[in-house]
């Protein structure tokens, strides 16, 4: 298989969706399959679903994996939407013994962003000035960037607003949203106090907009009054995948593993 065609993986609480992803072009290579997230999601059915993944692929080589969670150094540190025991699991670890294949782990959002920033909106800025990209999803995710490199585990979600008992993503995200059968209009509005406050404190450049909620960007932008420049997402679904492989691709030729 050719090096710079890669696995890429998004973990998600609902579904676990990956393919083969040309890192060269930002393409997949294949569709992009998807499986329901095991219920619970503990570390050994998570790795048994994906390693129909890589069965279905018949994939040998690096492989990348955005997890819903804070990553370090392969080590969950959180777990959103997926089962608590994965908190202190080594992802690329459990991943790698159950497949034998080198696994290379990260938070979902940064994932995202990644890709945004190589072949998506923030390209223009990938060699100089402040990215911030807040996917809104389940939750809100985040990746900061600056003049290109990433500030991993940005939990942009979980700071408080003024007056407010819950998180920012409780507070607001797309799923608060659809269970509150909210409009757009008042979801641009609470979600406008949020980003506010986030540009004040961090001041990017351009703020990127990835998840769920970024398709229907026209239906609340006016409600959005930052300093910065907003733009939505333009790859937003294949985005955490994407970013997963090109993410192993680089890590693969730094370790040389
Ligand atoms: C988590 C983040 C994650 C985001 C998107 C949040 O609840 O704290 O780690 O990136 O959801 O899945």
């Amino acid at each position: 298989m050719k090096k710079h065609i890669i696995l890429g993986i998004d973990v998600g609480g609902t579904g676990i969706k990956g393919g083969l992803v040309n890192v060269k072009t930002g393409a997949m290579e294949t569709e992009r399959f998807r499986f329901a997230t095991p219920s619970p999601a503990t570390p050994a059915a998570v790795a048994a679903t994906v390693q129909q993944l890589v069965d279905q692929l018949d994939y040998h080589g690096p492989v990348g994996v955005g997890f819903p969670a804070i990553v370090r150094r392969g080590v969950a540190g959180s777990a959103a939407n997926i089962d608590d025991s994965w908190v202190g699991t080594d992802i690329t670890k459990v991943l790698g013994e159950q497949t034998g294949l080198n696994f290379f782990a990260l938070n979902d959002a940064d994932a995202a962003g990644i890709a945004t920033m190589e072949f998506g909106t923030g390209r223009p800025f990938r060699k100089e000035g402040v990215v911030l990209m807040v996917t809104i999803g389940t939750g809100l995710g985040g990746a900061l960037f600056v003049d290109g490199e990433l500030m991993p585990n940005l939990e942009i979600g979980q700071i408080y607003l003024k007056n407010q008992k819950v998180v920012a993503e409780k507070f607001i995200s797309n799923r608060i949203r659809k269970d509150t059968n909210m409009s757009w209009s008042e979801f641009g509005r609470k979600f406008n106090k949020y980003l506010k406050h986030v540009d004040a404190v961090l001041n990017p450049d351009l703020i990127i907009l990835g998840g769920g909620a970024a398709k229907y960007f026209d239906e609340y932008k006016k409600h959005l009054k930052t300093n910065a420049t907003v733009k939505p997402a333009l790859l937003e679904n294949a985005a955490g995948t994407v970013g997963a492989a090109v993410y192993a691709y680089r890590r693969n030729q730094k370790t040389g593993k």
